[in-house]
């Protein structure tokens, strides 16, 4: 047996001797009573009667370990020509500041705050001041609109926001504050306090009383110390799209997801403290979460905050001269931003410019990873390039070739197997495990390890609803698959109303909520649609209200605005198309999927339960006029 089944197959039989040895790893300051409480399923608890502190784990000990002189995070911002390195020293003492700062504007154990930031230190620095104190925190994505981010206001309920005066897209100045003063505005609930970090690009106006300045308050804050949490306290909460337009508010624990994430960094990724891990993604989304603040820190690794993109910050040339500048081991980002390198440097010609000596392996995940980006990536690196599978539900990977334990094979186009704690399997419509390769739903028996979701904040009956009725006994993933004859595990997509576009994951549902206030508009469909570069981009199709005499060309832009306005420009929505009737079973089901299928050129079946057959070939046409449905 090699090491990867045995330690898989002890994960599966042995759990709680598997996750207690984990476990030992982290610093508690009440050691657990059980390691797993199944009394209550499907709400599963880890490590129930332990107490510690994430921030602690993250920073201090490392600090009082020996490691306050090693660097634990590196600011590269090719957008504003900055860059910056904080010893584990330094941004211990940075993270206590800004926890003092919270706590003298009242934030106390249990509250939550919203974090609305570029990719810039302090936004990382945030994060580790609400663990510090025992605050929960939810970071929002900068790229989201006021809308959205009212929505994530009114389900946190932050006592303080901190945000920043702007963010940098390329050569754009987004400013940050007019966005965030027009969610407060939308929001039921009102934050007491927000803290403005002001950036020499851009300086924002504070409203009096409410706004606080993030240097004025840090010139005088004091130091905080860690606050005790147990180990099943909440550490944050991260919204992410579902398949209507109120986002999920996924809850990370404190003590599973500080034991899981760890592990995971030895056992995944191969890395040890000392070395240098970067995440080229944004705090706003798991992944940042995960491998660019938390993860990375835990381990005692150095850590790099990038501002900026793949191509076009200056060149595609960015990823390699972080990686040389800085020695990096392990590059984890999304195959798209492979894919936007490829098509500006096709032959890989910026790889040759820098020394590359200390990078080991790529780690590709957030969408699938289509084989033709593997292997132009595989064959000009030649070095490991590591497809995984993983959801913000989970925080961490579901299934992988986990480079610290053994390299398995790759096999292009598949994540490769279950990560040890994840007994993934694949069922059908019944809930009956399927065979090798047959195609069905992808679903992981329960209790899920450490660090995955133990409920959807103030919603166990969401939690219940979306991921564990649907097939008692395992946890719905939303996504559609097969494992071959050697139990590699395929990933084919979602097979709800959930899309990828460029490794952001929204939601179709909230885009046709916001398209159907139209007041022209009767009824509307949107699907994701393949793309070369962004994996798959939004199309809409809409049918006006009778008497309505306005054209697409009129519409269209009027759609693209407020999907731009109203969820923001990461959406992507730029495609839309009139058509008389939607296509829809005889129980009035709109066929989404028989869309996709026709907007991506694919061989499609009329669905028997079709109620007016000859709508498909005028929506093919539509489609075409638009540049999809290419045979
Ligand atoms: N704040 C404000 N706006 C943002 C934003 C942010 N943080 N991030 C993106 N946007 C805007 C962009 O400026 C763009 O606006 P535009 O339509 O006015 O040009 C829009 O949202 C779409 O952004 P994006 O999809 O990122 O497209 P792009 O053309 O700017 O860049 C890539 C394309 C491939 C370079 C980019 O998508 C990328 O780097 N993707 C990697 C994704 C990733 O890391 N995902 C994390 C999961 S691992
Ligand atoms: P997110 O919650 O934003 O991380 O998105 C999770 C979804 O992204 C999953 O449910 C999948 O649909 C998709 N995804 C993530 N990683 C992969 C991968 N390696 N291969 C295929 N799809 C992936």
């Amino acid at each position: 047996m090699g090491r990867y089944e045995e330690i898989f197959k002890r994960s599966m039989s042995d759990k709680e001797g598997f996750w207690g040895e984990a476990a030992e790893k982290i610093s508690w300051v009440k050691k657990w009573d059980k390691v797993i409480d199944e009394s209550n399923p499907p709400f599963y608890k880890w490590f129930v009667g332990g107490e510690l502190n994430t921030c602690y784990n993250a920073l201090d000990r490392h600090v009082e370990g020996g490691r306050g002189s090693q660097t634990a995070l590196i600011y590269d911002s090719p957008v504003t020509e900055v860059k910056k390195k904080y010893t584990y020293s330094e941004l211990r003492d940075e993270v206590a500041k800004v926890a003092g700062m919270l706590a003298g504007l009242g934030v106390t154990k249990g509250d939550t705050v919203i974090i609305y930031m570029p990719m810039v230190p302090e936004a990382v620095m945030s994060m580790l001041a609400c663990a510090r104190i025992g605050a929960v925190h939810s970071v929002v994505f900068g790229g989201f609109a006021p809308n959205e981010l009212a929505i994530r206001i009114n389900d946190a309920m932050p006592k303080v926001i901190i945000s920043g005066s702007c963010g940098i897209e390329g050569k754009k100045v987004i400013e940050y504050k007019p966005l965030l003063d027009k969610a407060i505005d939308l929001a039921e609930h009102k934050p007491q306090n927000t803290i403005i970090f002001q950036r020499p690009m851009c300086t924002a106006p504070l409203t009096a009383g409410r706004d606080k300045d993030w240097n004025e308050l840090m010139a005088t804050a004091t130091p905080a110390p860690c606050v005790t949490v147990k180990a099943t306290d909440p550490l944050y909460i991260l919204y992410t799209s579902g398949t209507t337009g109120i986002p999920k508010g996924i809850v990370r624990d404190n003590g599973g997801h500080a034991v899981a994430l760890y592990q995971s960094m030895k056992m995944i990724y191969d890395i040890n403290p000392g070395e240098v891990f970067w995440a080229a993604s944004d705090v706003g989304w798991v992944v940042g979460h995960s491998y660019i603040v938390y993860a990375p820190l835990l381990i005692g690794a150095t850590t790099i905050c990038y501002e900026g993109k793949p191509i076009g910050t200056p060149d595609p040339g960015a990823f390699w001269r972080i990686i040389s500048e800085y020695g990096v081991k392990a590059l984890f980002t999304a195959p798209t931003a492979f894919r936007a390198i490829k098509k500006e440097d096709p032959t890989g010609s910026y790889i040759s410019k820098y020394d590359l000596s200390n990078f080991k392996y790529l780690f590709l995940a957030g969408e699938r990873l289509d084989p033709d980006t593997y292997h132009w990536a595989a064959n000009l690196l030649k070095r490991p390039v590591v497809d995984h599978w993983w959801q913000t539900e989970t925080g961490w990977a579901i299934a992988a070739n986990c480079m610290g334990v053994e390299q398995l094979p790759i096999k292009a186009g598949s994540p490769t197997k279950s990560v040890p704690g994840f007994d993934v399997k694949i069922l059908n419509e019944k809930g009956e495990e399927l065979g090798p390769n047959q195609e069905g739903i992808v679903a992981i028996r329960t209790p899920l390890p450490p660090a995955c979701l133990p409920t959807l904040w103030k919603n166990d009956k969401r939690f219940k609803e979306s991921y564990m009725d649907p097939f008692p006994g395992f946890y719905f993933t939303g996504d559609g698959g097969y494992k071959d004859e050697d139990g590699y595990l395929y990933i084919m997509g979602r097979v709800d109303d959930v899309i990828n576009v460029a490794g952001h994951r929204l939601s179709t549902g909230a885009m046709e909520e916001v398209i159907a206030t139209h007041p022209d508009i009767a009824e509307c469909a949107v699907f994701g649609a393949e793309d070369n570069l962004k994996g798959q981009v939004p199309v809409g199709l809409f049918v006006l209200k009778a008497g309505v005499t306005r054209t697409e060309e009129e519409i269209v832009p009027e759609l693209v605005k407020m999907i731009r306005d109203q969820i923001g420009a990461i959406a992507c929505f730029k495609q839309a198309s009139l058509i008389k009737r939607l296509p829809k079973t005889r129980s009035g089901k709109i066929l989404r999927g028989t869309m996709r299928k026709i907007a991506d050129g694919k061989e499609y079946s009329i669905p028997s339960t079709i109620d007016d057959p000859a709508i498909l070939g005028e929506i093919e046409e539509a489609l075409q006029n638009i540049g999809y449905a290419k045979k």
